[in-house]
């Protein structure tokens, strides 16, 4: 069982995992150390079993896996301060390598992790790979810590660059889709709370009968388009256009500069 985990940056993503480590472990504690005094207080001040740390150093000393939350750009004065430490170190800092962190912490045993938007509300969806000198109970801890904030999944550390593509940036992806379907729905005469409601529930409908029944989307498709009705009418318009192509595109074009950006 472990009993401290610490947060390296106390911002929104690591308030949202801290939040919910802390819901399903009911008795770790967390250290948590910002340059910022008011992250820290917001820290205190929401969650039960918090201690804050006066330093980085402090919190590695104390904590038995640390998470490095902080901006890709600032990793690097982070890691010169741990660099002694010999835990599981896992960052989710975009684009920082797990050969870079290996590098910079030589005795480290670390994880990299890709997160997403919606950890903020409990329904992440991350990809994580394997720092060379992590044991197989390693990755069942980190994955098991991940899962607490929504769906985790290991992949090799190349794959990281296609999990940005499709769920990292995937989020903002999703908006302008849902944003096209509120104007869409408002050109019909709808007021925009009516159909900025329909359209996320429909969203979140969709979603939720795909992974409850298990049905392909070309199996939901068919089930919903009965012969000369009106989901037909519609795909008429939406599968004679390039639509799948400029999906594909864009999540592609994320991937590669999510690649170029790596480091
Ligand atoms: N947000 C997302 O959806 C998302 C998705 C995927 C990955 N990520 C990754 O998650 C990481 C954190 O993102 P975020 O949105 O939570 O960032 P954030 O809100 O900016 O939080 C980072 C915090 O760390 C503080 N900080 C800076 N240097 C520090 C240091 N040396 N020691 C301790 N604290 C320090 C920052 O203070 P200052 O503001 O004063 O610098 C800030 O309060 C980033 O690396 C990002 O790439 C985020």
């Amino acid at each position: 069982m472990v009993k401290n985990i610490g947060f390296i940056g106390a911002g929104n993503m690591a308030y949202a995992l801290a939040q919910a480590i802390i819901e399903q472990e009911s008795v770790v504690q967390i250290n948590v150390f910002d340059i910022r005094p008011e992250r820290m207080d917001l820290f205190t001040g929401d969650f039960p079993r918090v201690k804050l740390k006066k330093g980085n150093r402090d919190l590695a000393a104390d904590s038995e896996i640390i998470f490095i939350a902080v901006k890709p750009q600032e990793i690097d004065m982070v890691l010169k301060e741990i660099v002694e430490i010999k835990k599981i170190v896992i960052s989710i800092a975009a684009g920082i390598t797990i050969k870079h962190l290996e590098s910079n912490l030589p005795h480290a045993r670390v994880f990299r992790v890709m997160p997403n938007t919606p950890c903020l509300v409990g329904e992440m969806a991350a990809g994580f790979a394997a720092g060379s000198r992590s044991t197989a109970g390693d990755v069942e801890l980190v994955q098991r810590l991940l899962s607490y904030a929504g769906y985790t999944v290991m992949v090799k550390e190349e794959q990281l660059d296609a999990v940005t593509g499709l769920s990292g940036s995937g989020p903002a992806f999703i908006a302008y889709l849902a944003e096209a379907f509120i104007n869409a729905g408002i050109g019909l005469g709808l007021s925009e709370k009516t159909a900025r409601e329909l359209t996320l529930k429909t969203i979140r409908g969709t979603s939720l009968l795909l992974e409850k029944s298990g049905m392909s989307p070309s199996e939901l498709i068919n089930m919903v388009s009965s012969p000369g009705g009106t989901t037909v009418a519609g795909r008429e318009i939406l599968e004679g256009s390039d639509c799948s192509e400029i999906i594909r595109k864009t999540v592609a074009a994320a991937a590669a500069r999510s690649k170029e950006l790596g480091r």
